[in-house]
C-alpha cells in the first residue's frame, strides 16, 4: 500500500526504482533483472524528512555524530535530516556548513541538510554570514536552542532570508520569562518544587513572530507546545501571514506530569505542558494549523542527564521513536489518517524547505522510501538505539509501527529492521 500525500495516492501499487530515482508507480510492473522486495501487507511511504534535529557535529561526538545520528534516522524511517546550528563551533559561517556537508558525504547513511545560524555565535546580536551559508548549501536559518530576543535582528534576518526564499526557523522563547526555569510553570512545578517557565514565554514570541512574518518574510515556528501558540498561529494563518510550524511527538504525547518523578528525560525546551495544551496541539495537527511533525532529536550524555533536574541538560532523542509515536498516538486513535500523518513528515517539510525531488514517490523523485509494518508492536529499548543518546522518556513503552526497510537514493540502508552498514 503506497501512501504518497504529495500525489494524493493511497492504494496498492508496485513501485520501480532505477538509478536512484522512482521510475514508475503502477499496477503489476515488470522489470527484467530487478531485485524484488515483497511488501504485501506493508506500507510503502516516501522517506521521512526531519526538519529539526541536533546531530552535535562538530563539537560533541560523545553526544552524537553525523554517523550515529544518520543511522538512528535510518532506523526511524527518516531519509533526510536537517541538523540544527547549535553545534560547537556553531554553523554560523560557510566553513562549518561545508564541513557538515563533507562529513555527511563521508559517513552518513541518509541525506543530511545543514541549517545555518541566524546570528553570529547564536548570540542574537549580529546576523551570521547568511548569504554565504546559503550558497554553501544551508536549507534554512535558525538559532534553535536559543531565541533571537531582539526584534530588530529578527526583522533583518527575515528581510535577508526572503531573497533566497529560505525559511527562518524560530525557537520561540522569551529568555527573560524563562530564566531560571526548568519545567512548565503551574500546579505540578509548584507541587514538586521546581522553578517554572510560564507558557507565555513561548506564546509571546510566537505572537511577535507572526507580526514580523506579516511585514518582513516567512517564518517557520519550531516545536509548538502550547494551546495559545496554536491559537495565535491559526489566526495569523487565516489572515494570510506567511507562517508555517511544527510540533514534536512529545508535545502530543506527554504532559508536564512526566516530570513529576524528576525524570530528567522529560526535561525539554519548550517544556512539556498541560493536558489542555496537548489537546490543543492535537487539534492544531488535525485542522492543519500545525504543518509538520519534526523530532527535535536532542541527544545528551548520561552524565549530562543523571543530575538534579535543575542542572540536567535539556532535550530528548526522537529519531527512533517518532514514526511509531505518530502511528500509535495519532493514527491508531483516528486523530489523523495515515495520509495526513505521513504528509506532515514528508510532503509538508519538502514544501517548506523547497526540497526538489524529496518527500514524494512521484516518477522522477529521488528513490528515498521506507517500508513500514503498521501493525508490528515493539518495545522501546533505549540501550539498543543507534543514536548515542539514551535520553528518551519513552523507554519501555509499547508502540505500534516498525520500519522494515529504509532506502536512500535507491540504496537499501535498513533491511528487515537492521542497518546494512
Ligand atoms: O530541548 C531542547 N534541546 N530544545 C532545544 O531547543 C535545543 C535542544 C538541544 O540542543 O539540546
Amino acid at each position: 500500500r503506497i501512501i504518497d500525500p504529495a500525489s494524493n495516492l493511497d492504494g496498492v501499487r508496485d513501485l520501480l526504482v532505477e538509478n536512484g530515482k522512482v521510475k514508475t508507480v503502477g499496477q503489476k510492473l515488470k522489470a527484467a533483472g530487478a531485485t524484488v522486495i515483497n511488501a504485501s501487507g506493508m506500507l510503502v511511504l516516501p522517506g521521512l524528512i526531519d526538519m529539526h534535529a541536533h546531530l552535535r557535529d562538530p563539537g560533541r561526538p560523545d553526544k552524537e555524530t553525523i554517523a550515529s545520528g544518520s543511522r538512528a534516522a535510518a532506523l526511524g524511517g527518516f531519509t533526510t535530516v536537517c541538523c540544527m546550528a547549535n553545534t560547537n563551533p556553531p554553523a554560523d559561517n560557510p566553513a562549518v556548513i561545508e564541513y557538515i556537508i563533507a562529513k555527511a558525504k563521508a559517513e552518513a547513511v541518509v541525506n543530511i541538510l545543514p541549517v545555518a545560524a541566524i546570528t553570529r555565535g547564536l548570540k542574537g546580536e549580529e546576523l551570521a554570514e547568511m548569504g554565504r551559508c546559503f550558497a554553501e548549501g544551508a536549507v534554512a536559518f535558525s538559532d534553535d536552542g536559543k531565541p533571537v530576543m531582539r526584534a530588530d535582528v529578527m526583522r533583518r534576518a527575515l528581510e535577508y532570508a526572503r531573497q533566497f526564499d529560505v525559511p527562518v526557523i524560530s525557537h520561540c522563547e522569551d529568555a527573560n520569562l524563562s530564566a531560571g526555569g526548568s519545567m512548565n510553570e503551574g500546579e505540578v512545578s509548584t507541587e514538586i518544587g521546581l522553578p517554572g517557565i510560564p507558557a507565555v514565554s513561548e506564546e509571546a514570541m510566537v505572537a511577535r513572530e507572526t507580526l514580523l512574518a506579516r511585514e518582513y518574510g516567512r517564518v517557520h515556528i519550531a516545536h509548538v507546545s502550547s494551546a495559545n501558540s496554536v491559537k495565535i498561529i491559526r489566526q495569523a494563518k487565516r489572515e494570510g501571514t506567511p507562517l508555517t510550524c511544527e510540533t514534536c511527538p512529545h508535545y502530543f504525547t506527554l504532559t508536564e506530569e512526566a516530570a513529576r518523578t524528576y525524570d530528567t528525560n522529560a526535561k525539554v525546551n519548550p517544556p512539556l505542558k498541560t493536558k489542555g495544551d496537548v489537546q490543543a496541539v492535537i487539534r492544531g495537527l488535525k485542522d492543519g494549523t500545525i504543518d509538520v511533525i519534526a523530532t527535535d532529536h536532542a541527544p545528551h550524555t548520561t552524565e549530562d542527564k543523571k543530575v538534579e533536574f535543575n542542572q540536567a541538560a535539556t532535550g530528548l532523542v526522537g529519531l527512533e521513536t517518532a514514526l511509531a509515536l505518530v502511528i500509535t498516538r495519532l493514527v491508531g486513535t483516528k486523530i489523523l489518517t495515515l495520509k495526513e500523518a505521513v504528509g506532515k513528515m514528508t510532503a509538508a517539510p519538502a514544501r517548506i524547505l523547497k526540497l526538489a525531488g524529496k518527500g514524494t514517490l512521484k516518477a522522477g523523485a529521488d528513490a528515498d522510501l521506507i517500508i513500514v509494518d503498521p501493525k508490528a508492536e515493539w518495545t522501546v529499548d533505549a540501550a539498543k538505539f543507534a543514536s548515542k543518546g539514551r535520553n528518551t522518556p519513552f523507554n519501555g513503552w509499547k508502540l505500534q509501527g516498525k520500519v522494515l526497510y529504509t532506502i536512500v537514493g535507491g540504496k537499501v540502508v535498513v533491511r528487515d529492521g537492521k542497518l546494512t552498514d
